[in-house]
């Protein structure tokens, strides 16, 4: 039904001066989407059509925008920031509903239920200007609403004076206003102001002064937060991701400390999972049923399967892990598969690699451009050399083989089926099937030489010359200062039980 009635127009040319980063605010990510994104998609998916108006970096905004939404967007150039006002007058050859919304692009927390409501509100009052206000007691940026009897203006912050009437209610920014009345007074606002800016929010009083009907809904503050500073980006997404947490721990997800983990907006968790403190699920990541991320781990566009335990401090991207597979403690895993029931540990890295069901590498390993089969064995500290300078080439360990610790396999190599590896191998040919293959220099013994080497030792490094750097060393104690260690002493106090 809105989509019939209304079109709109989101301000998104402002040059972001206070968030003082350089770039534009609406560019910044809150929970993995980008702040212009907020307002665009809820709009869009309202069925409304969108006219944007950019300046300040209008290349990656537009280029974010046209991402997602292809080229059902028009974008109009406001080329000097000269206001709010300014920026909705440069849409002007654009305006074809009878009504249109304005909304503020810097509004990341606004929602369908807040249009749809001043929407109803405009219709029922049959209002020229509705907009969105909220409370707001302290002292504030926002620009504030003034009522003197039936009369209501904003004054902007930066024009607040002592003589200007308190009020605790602010503008939010989201207005409905009336083509026929845009048409008119738009064109007259002025900036005979603070800023000297042209001011969208001037269309109120002067709607008033015209005894034209004004409407207003009160909303919570937190739905129509503004972001114009850092703190305001960080108040923002705080709202947002304790938004996400509530709802994945409405469908059983249990959080070991919320206010440490990182959600982007996309990502899927399954009933039963447990998620470690400091856990960061980022771009679109989807976990499993009962599954556990232990703390400080990062799954970055990845799946983890049902019942699948990634280890703390491991590093997850772009890769899958099956159902029953366990990963890290320590483990970075990219662009790889791994099966379900197999295990990379501690330390362990694989990139570009395929590990199969029931395979294991739990110590220290590197496997890269590696297609490893089902229930093989990778001992400690293996290492695919798979990177020649120039090219990277592939190793390939079929099923059910064991590599002994500390191989390095120079690749391109294939362990064929049911294979051994001594350990400590360096293995520059395929291995054929059931073979064992040695790639090692041959242990030699020398018996009793070692004595002869302490003879011919140079005096420096027999055992009485060393007796006194080490009577040395004792002296140099001596003369340190005593320092004096306090040990922590388990206590008996405990704060839960008292
Ligand atoms: C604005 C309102 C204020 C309200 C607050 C709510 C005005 C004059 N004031 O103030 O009453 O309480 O929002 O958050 O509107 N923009 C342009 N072109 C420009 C200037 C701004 O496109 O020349 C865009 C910005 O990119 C931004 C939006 O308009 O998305 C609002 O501008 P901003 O400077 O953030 O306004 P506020 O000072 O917050
Ligand atoms: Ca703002």
């Amino acid at each position: 039904m809105l989509s019939k009635c209304l079109q709109a127009v989101i301000l998104a040319a402002g040059k972001s001066t206070r968030f003082g980063t350089g770039t534009s605010k609406l560019l910044a990510p809150i929970c993995g989407k980008k702040m212009i994104m907020y307002p665009v998609q809820l709009l869009y998916n309202l069925g409304i059509h969108l006219t944007m108006v950019v300046g300040f970096e209008k290349e990656p905004i537009q280029e974010c925008i046209r991402a997602s939404l292809g080229d059902d967007v028009c974008f109009v150039e406001q080329e000097e920031q000269k206001g709010t006002g300014h920026a909705l007058l440069c849409t002007k050859d654009m305006w074809h509903t009878d009504h249109i919304v304005i909304i503020n692009g810097d509004m990341p927390l606004i929602s369908k239920e807040i249009i749809t409501k001043l929407y109803a509100k405009h219709t029922e009052t049959d209002a020229v200007i509705s907009f969105v206000t909220a409370r707001h007691p302290e002292a504030s940026r926002y620009g504030r609403v003034i009522q003197q009897g039936t009369h209501v203006q904003i004054v902007e912050a930066a024009d607040i004076t002592e003589q200007t009437p308190k009020s605790d209610l602010i503008n939010a920014g989201v207005y409905i206003i009336s083509r026929a009345f845009l048409l008119k007074h738009a064109p007259s606002l002025t900036n005979n102001n603070a800023k000297h800016e042209f001011y969208i929010t001037d269309l109120i009083g002067i709607a008033s002064d015209a005894r034209e009907t004004v409407s207003t809904i009160v909303v919570p503050l937190d739905n129509v937060r503004g972001v114009n500073t850092i703190q305001e980006l960080y108040a923002a997404e705080r709202i947002k991701h304790d938004e996400l947490v509530q709802y994945w721990m409405n469908r059983g997800v249990r959080f070991m400390m919320p206010d440490t983990v990182y959600l982007d907006h996309d990502v899927t968790i399954g009933a039963g999972s447990i998620i470690g403190a400091g856990v960061h699920l980022l771009r679109g990541s989807i976990v499993g049923k009962q599954c556990t991320i232990d703390a400080y781990s990062i799954i970055e566009q990845s799946t983890i399967c049902d019942n699948a335990h990634i280890l703390a401090h491991s590093i997850i991207d772009t890769s899958t892990v099956a159902s029953q597979a366990e990963v890290g403690p320590y483990a970075r895993i990219t662009n790889t598969t791994i099966e379900h029931n197999a295990c990379l540990g501690n330390f362990v890295e694989a990139k570009n690699s395929t590990i199969g069901a029931y395979s294991k590498a739990k110590h220290l390993t590197y496997l890269g451009n590696a297609t490893i089969g089902q229930r093989v064995n990778i001992g400690a500290g293996t290492i695919t050399c798979n990177y020649d300078g120039k090219d990277k080439h592939e190793t390939i360990i079929q099923d059910n083989t064991f590599i002994g610790s500390n191989n390095t396999l120079i690749a391109p190599i294939t362990i064929n089926h049911h294979a051994y590896t001594a350990a400590g191998s360096t293995l520059t040919h395929d291995v054929p099937e059931n073979a064992l293959a040695f790639g090692r220099a041959r242990q030699v013994i020398k018996a009793g030489y070692a004595e002869k080497i302490r003879a011919n030792a140079s005096p420096k490094h027999d055992i009485e010359s060393s007796t006194e750097e080490s009577s040395q060393d004792t002296a140099d104690q001596k003369n340190q200062p005593e320092f004096t260690y306090s040990c922590a002493v388990a206590s008996t106090h405990d704060p839960l039980t008292e």
